[in-house]
């Protein structure tokens, strides 16, 4: 079975991430045959700025840099949850990224973003980085816009399957295109 890790991308201590990448997960694992892990980049401290070499062109000096490592790249696919942060994505997900590159090159992607205004933009500008590191990434890129009153309100919780409900076909059109992209291409 293929291990599809489920990234969430926001840290900050009052978030809804983790809330809303379990939701995801559940989709997942009724959509495709895989097991979803989710992953809190808030275990994974990774300092800016420690490693003195080039991902792309060299090893790790670091031993947290190693983990992180063998974490991503014994996962065959990824489906990042991650809010927009002022048409971004948040610095903690770029850094996660950035600490490593052939452990993410050429493998699957689903991006599913969320946000006041749902998360088109900052799913474009993933889309460019993960592009960058040869990903394969799903068409369908979901971007939930969250209840009127849920930013304002900044409780740290929510229910996706009453926020988000509208989106569950589209999140599930996204993961089976992660099925597709896994597939090897037949001649
Ligand atoms: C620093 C910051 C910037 C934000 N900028 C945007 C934005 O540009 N567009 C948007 O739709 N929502 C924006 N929001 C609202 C977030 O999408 C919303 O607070 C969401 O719950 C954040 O995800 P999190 O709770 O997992 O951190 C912003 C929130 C924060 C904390």
């Amino acid at each position: 079975m293929p291990r599809v890790l489920v990234i969430i991308g926001s840290v900050r201590p009052k978030r809804i991430g983790p809330t809303v990448a379990r939701w995801v997960a559940e989709i997942g694992r009724i959509t495709m045959p895989a097991t979803f892990a989710v992953l809190d980049l808030r275990d994974w401290p990774l300092p800016m700025d420690d490693e003195p070499g080039v991902p792309a062109k060299e090893g790790y000096v670091q031993p947290h840099t190693k983990a992180w490592s063998n974490e991503v790249a014994a996962a065959d696919a990824f489906v990042f949850v991650t809010p927009q942060y002022n048409w971004g994505y948040p610095a903690a997900l770029k850094n996660a990224i950035d600490h490593l590159y052939f452990e993410w090159r050429g493998k699957a992607a689903v991006i599913i973003t969320y946000g006041g205004h749902g998360g088109g933009k900052c799913a474009a500008q993933l889309r460019e980085v993960l592009g960058g590191l040869k990903m394969k990434i799903a068409d369908t890129m979901p971007a939930l816009t969250l209840p009127v009153g849920q930013v304002e309100g900044n409780s740290g919780e929510i229910d996706p399957e009453t926020a988000f409900r509208g989106y569950k076909a589209t999140i599930g059109e996204a993961i089976t295109q992660l099925h597709a992209l896994l597939e090897p291409i037949q001649d």
